[in-house]
């Protein structure tokens, strides 16, 4: 096992050994692959990254140190509650990530039924189509998760979800959209039923956010899921997904502001005396949230309407390419920029077509129910959506003729 280094090495060589590193990595900026990543332009980028150095090693815990990080905070979090249905008693707390802001919101769901309801044994009850972040937050908060079957319009079977709750159901949860289908649940349905149960309901807008308003805007139809639908306790949206902003910014908004108490620590019980956070990290990265008040303020209502137009042209480009290839069809509905493909004809072997896209440098997302591939596109796709429809013509080409084959037991797919 290599140990740190006997001797530092001088800064240019390390620098040109990162970048060495990284040339077996996949061509993100060229729309190659279409999950982890969003990408409008080069503008962006720099400010992006300007940004994030601007603020690259101030500590955002220290916000009495430095006061112009609380004001950046605060109005990130204002211009996402102005976007998503916030009046005046609305709150939220800027974390780390989709991950963070759903774990703070089980627990505090569960922290307010301890104290409000006296439950001992909580459970949440969510469309077997939630993330699975969902389930890894339950078994660090000692929450039973009951997953429920989705209906056959691939959103939350609100009435299913209604028998599986009971006297312990701390929370309910509804995905706007969901990211196996990118599909909305219907969420004023789930949280009528939340608040005549007296459950905190949690509106999963990781992905939907900072997207699915501007779709809207653009004609098409996206129900209601903002914080100003009646019953919904709290919402968490992404602005390192479609907010643009680069990783680590994401934000749980919550319709009360008193509700974030549940999410809070706080003790007196140590020698260096007392000790608060809102969120499960400690140390928080002063660049992550300039970045985002960057892309925020650049980007503007203008910019993000712009982001939501190319993404829904690339999915209408790619969506009646790819269901025009024979032996191909799209998994609908699909209400944002998520979509899966699969093959209709059962001759055609859905593993050797990935195979084919893959030598050809396209990173794809095996879908595993049904069988298929997944896209999450990004404003760069629309630049090449035409030659994605091409090149899975010609991976369907190749493909053709051999046997199905099922994703791997070792194969990777998200
Ligand atoms: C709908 C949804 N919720 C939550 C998450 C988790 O977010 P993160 O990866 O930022 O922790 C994702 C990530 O893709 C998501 O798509």
């Amino acid at each position: 096992m290599a140990g740190i280094p006997a001797t530092g090495a001088p800064a240019d060589a390390i620098l040109a050994a990162l970048r060495d590193r990284k040339q077996g990595d996949r061509d993100w900026r060229h729309g190659r692959l279409a999950v982890y990543f969003y990408w409008l332009d080069e503008e962006l980028e720099r400010v992006q990254q300007q940004a994030y150095l601007a603020y690259w090693t101030e500590n955002n815990l220290g916000q009495r140190a430095f006061p112009s990080l609380k004001s950046l905070e605060d109005e990130v979090i204002a211009m996402a509650l102005a976007l998503l249905g916030g009046d005046a008693r609305a709150g939220g707390t800027f974390t780390s990530g989709g991950s963070e802001s759903i774990f703070l919101a089980m627990m505090a769901a569960r922290n307010r039924a301890r104290a409000q309801r006296g439950v001992t044994q909580p459970n949440i009850v969510l469309p077997n189509s939630a993330h699975l972040t969902f389930d890894r937050a339950a078994e660090a908060l000692g929450i039973e998760v009951r997953r429920v079957p989705i209906g056959p319009g691939l959103r939350a079977d609100v009435a299913a979800m209604e028998a599986r709750m009971d006297d312990d159901t701390v929370a309910l949860v509804g995905s706007a959209p969901n990211y196996p289908f990118g599909t909305f649940d219907p969420i004023a349905e789930i949280a009528a039923l939340a608040a005549r149960h007296g459950a905190w309901m949690h509106v999963d807008a990781c992905v939907g956010g900072f997207l699915a308003p501007y779709v809207r805007r653009l004609g098409h139809d996206i129900p209601a899921f903002e914080l100003n639908v009646p019953g919904v306790t709290s919402m968490s949206a992404d602005i390192h997904k479609h907010g643009m902003a680069p990783k680590g910014a994401s934000l749980l908004l919550v319709a009360d502001a008193a509700d974030r108490e549940w999410h809070k620590f706080e003790s007196r019980a140590w020698q260096r005396g007392p000790y608060a956070a809102y969120t499960t990290q400690g140390t928080r990265p002063g660049g992550a949230v300039a970045a985002a008040w960057a892309a925020m303020n650049h980007l503007g209502d203008d910019g993000y309407l712009r982001c939501a137009r190319l993404i829904m042209e690339a999915k209408a480009i790619m969506t009646a390419g790819i269901g025009a290839i024979p032996g191909l069809d799209i998994l609908r509905p699909s209400d944002l920029g998520i979509f899966v493909w699969r093959a209709s004809d059962p001759a055609l072997d859905i593993g050797k077509v990935a195979a084919a896209l893959d030598a050809e440098g396209w990173l794809v997302g095996r879908q595993q129910e049904p069988d298929g591939i997944h896209l999450h596109l990004n404003p760069i796709h629309r630049e090449v959506a035409g030659e994605y429809v091409e090149a899975v013509a010609r991976a369907v080409a190749a493909a053709r003729g051999g046997q199905n084959s099922r994703i791997g037991a070792n194969e990777r797919t998200y």
